[in-house]
């Protein structure tokens, strides 16, 4: 029985600590820094930065963004995506963070 309520104790510790990985709020900070100069603080596309890439960029809010998995996100992020270049700045955990921020800007 104690180590049933032990392994209990666990699987809930673990289980918060998943949730805790991807911190929105934290990757509000990260999306400031390294993304908001080109896709805006909403998600609305800088127009001088989309005129400059010669690009149509898409707002992170629309459902064509919103639709991509978090798999898809997480590779335009670390690999870059047609113009865009791979962000150095958001490495590692931050990058689930930045993506749940993403999430949060869903319209
Ligand atoms: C220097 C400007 C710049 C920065 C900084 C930047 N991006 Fe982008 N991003 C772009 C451009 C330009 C595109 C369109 C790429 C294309 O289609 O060629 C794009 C595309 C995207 C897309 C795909 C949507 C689309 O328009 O096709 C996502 C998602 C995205 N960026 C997320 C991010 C996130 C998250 C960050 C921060 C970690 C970030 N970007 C930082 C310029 C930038």
């Amino acid at each position: 029985m104690k180590k049933l309520i032990g392994t209990a104790i666990i699987a809930l510790l673990a289980g918060a600590g998943i949730s805790a990985a991807a911190d929105a709020k934290a990757g509000q900070a990260a999306y400031d820094k390294s993304c908001k100069s080109c896709h805006g603080a909403d998600g609305t596309a800088n127009a001088a930065m989309a005129k400059m890439f010669k690009v149509e960029m898409k707002g992170l809010g629309s459902a064509e963004v919103q639709t991509l998995s978090t798999a898809e996100l997480k590779k335009i992020i670390t690999e870059g995506k047609g113009k865009m270049k791979a962000s150095t700045g958001v490495t590692g955990p931050a990058v689930d963070d930045v993506i749940a921020h993403v999430r949060s800007l869903k319209k």
